[in-house]
């Protein structure tokens, strides 16, 4: 009885409180529009502005709210309704809530959840877009070290500062450069140099030879190049250019030099140099002057893609821990420089090369698979919960080969290049070989078989990762032919019926949960943060569109509801 009456308080209170959010904007105001970026604060101001308020509306008083009977906090009356401050609301129940004014009028917009859902735009193909990844800027994130000068990929600190090969956000990379080159307008690109069609009068100090000939292992003319290992100025060129800081060249070294470009921002004259050395490093920053390795070349040509804006922006971090952030639109690249000897070919500024960073990400999934067990290593030791043995580095993780699949299954179908399938190929073999002996596979009650994001003991059935390793079998399936499409395709079904059996495992009722800790460990949910539970859905709608099945329409709109504030019902 107690109970029942707390429950229809409870109740009470919280039509009040959605009933003061919705009809008084009076009282948000003196609430929220103190300090609307810090909550914290505003409970401090609590007491002059409630004051003020009473003082201003007859009838209003202040009073104490117990809180489930463990504390109090300030509250207001106004007649039969009670006012909570939203600070206090925000905090209880995890509810989002700001102050707009847009057509001239104030509001205070209240949200359930932060996330925003992207749906897709139509039905799955894997030589198209992959999910919503156009949107992704993997190589801006912060804890992306730097784009590797040797590879042209991303290294990643997420669970190692100082810096590794992390495939599954190497793949990432690939998927959402392929993806905006299928949705972003096309690029302006300006070549600066190519000896043939565009040739530059570049400056040339003493002691320096510049000149132009025909490579017959490039079918092309280059130019050749030298400055003696004193010279400290280099042979220079100088240009202006705004928004075209993606460069791109073909480069031969004969011995250690570097090829240098100059940043300027337009406003305050600050200059950067930006140094592409064959010296043994991966990212060093002194002062204005940033240094990326890119390996020695050997005589043989070498291919570099580098956004400059990236690579600035990644160098300038390094020392500075506010991470003032760049513009892209507040740069231009004024000049570069050459030391050192060797060739150059094809140097061109652009506002994108998206295809050749794409193929930056195929190149280092198809040299550094173990091509015995066909999986991409994680070199890190990873422990995901407490009562979970950790990952040993070399573990393997079945997003990591689905989304390497998923890269490699577009670079076969965009370039026709063999090894590109055969990688993909591969990278099903940990499909088959249980999370147990080093392979990706777990089994759940002994009755489905799941792919492990992370083949944990005992195990965590992660659900984004193994949603994102399905994609990347149906890639495989659609693009492969013969037995080795079917090979892809069995592994796809059984994922997909373990999927549809066990999916509604992961609905609490109002959230979804990350994993399923809490039945391997017999613990607490892990529920996932709003931008996880908004992947899961947006994973729904897409398989929707490639299996009829309706459990996955129908489970989307239930959790979509979830992030509108509704609930599952209760007995
Ligand atoms: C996409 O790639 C093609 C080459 O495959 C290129 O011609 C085109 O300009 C690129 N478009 C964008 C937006 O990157
Ligand atoms: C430069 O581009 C041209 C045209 O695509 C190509 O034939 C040539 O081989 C390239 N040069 C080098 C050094 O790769
Ligand atoms: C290149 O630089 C390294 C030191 O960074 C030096 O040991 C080596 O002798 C240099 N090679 C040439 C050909 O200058
Ligand atoms: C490649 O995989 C095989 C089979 O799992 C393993 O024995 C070998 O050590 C791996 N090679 C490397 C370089 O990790």
């Amino acid at each position: 009885m107690l109970y029942m009456m707390m429950r229809v308080n409870l109740k009470t209170l919280l039509l009040v409180l959605v009933a003061s959010v919705c009809s008084s904007l009076l009282t948000l105001w003196y609430y929220c529009g103190l300090k609307n970026s810090d909550w914290k604060s505003t409970l401090q101001y609590k007491h002059s502005v409630l004051d003020r308020a009473s003082n201003e509306l007859p009838g209003n008083e202040e009073i104490d709210c117990y809180i489930n009977g463990e504390y109090s906090i300030g509250c207001r009356k106004e007649g039969d309704e009670v006012y909570l401050p939203f600070s206090f609301i925000h905090k209880y129940f995890e509810i989002y809530g700001k102050l707009a004014t847009y057509d001239g009028l104030q509001r205070f917009e209240w949200s359930h959840s932060y996330s925003k859902l992207v749906s897709p735009k139509g039905k799955y193909d894997p030589r198209g877009v992959f999910m919503y990844f156009e949107n992704y800027n993997v190589e801006v994130r912060e804890r992306v070290k730097c784009v590797s000068g040797s590879d042209g990929v991303p290294i990643s600190t997420q669970w190692e500062s100082q810096g590794y090969y992390y495939p599954t956000q190497i793949a990432q990379f690939g998927l959402s450069h392929y993806s905006k080159n299928l949705t972003e307008p096309e690029p302006h690109k300006k070549t600066i140099e190519d000896s043939d069609k565009t040739q530059q009068t570049w400056t040339v100090p003493q002691g320096s030879v510049v000149s132009r000939q025909y490579d017959k292992l490039v079918n092309s003319y280059v130019m050749k190049y030298a400055t003696p290992e004193t010279s400290s100025s280099g042979i220079s060129l100088k240009f202006d250019h705004v928004l075209d800081l993606v460069l791109k060249l073909d480069l031969c070294t004969k011995d250690n030099g570097s090829v240098t470009v100059v940043l300027q921002s337009r406003e305050k004259k600050d200059v950067y140099y930006l140094h592409y050395t064959t010296r043994n490093l991966v990212m060093h920053t002194r002062d204005n002057h940033i240094y990326y390795g890119i390996g020695l070349s050997n005589n043989r040509w070498k291919h570099l893609t580098r956004d400059l804006v990236v690579d600035l922006q990644k160098g300038l971090n390094l020392n500075d821990k506010t991470k003032k952030k760049l513009s892209r639109s507040k740069l231009k690249a004024i000049k570069m420089i050459l030391y050192g000897s060797g060739m150059i070919d094809n140097v061109t500024l652009s506002t994108s090369e998206h295809m050749e960073q794409f193929y930056d990400a195929a190149r280092w999934l198809a040299a550094n698979q173990n091509v015995t067990s066909g999986g991409w290593p994680n070199p890190v030791r990873r422990k995901v919960a407490t009562g979970m043995a950790t990952l040993e580095p070399g573990w393997y993780s079945s997003m990591g080969q689905g989304h390497a699949i998923s890269v490699l299954s577009r670079a076969y179908y965009h370039s026709g290049e063999k090894r590109y399938l055969q990688a993909a190929i591969r990278g099903l073999r940990p499909f088959r070989l249980s999370s147990a002996k080093g392979g990706v596979a777990a089994s759940f009650l002994g009755k489905y078989i799941w792919y492990e994001e992370y083949p944990t003991t005992p195990s965590s059935f992660v659900l984004n990762g193994f949603i994102f390793s399905l994609l990347g079998l149906y890639d495989l399936k659609t693009i492969a032919l013969g037995k080795d499409a079917d090979e892809a395709s069995a592994l796809f079904d059984q994922g997909m019926a373990s999927l549809k059996s066990m999916l509604t495992l992961y609905d609490m009722g109002s959230r979804t949960t990350y994993d399923l800790r809490h039945f391997t460990l017999r613990t607490a949910p892990n529920l996932a943060r709003w931008d996880y539970h908004a992947i899961h859905v947006n994973q729904l709608l897409l398989l929707s569109t490639i299996d009829n099945d309706p459990i996955f329409t129908t489970t989307a709109e239930r959790w979509i509801g979830y992030m509108n504030g509704k609930r599952a019902a209760h007995n």
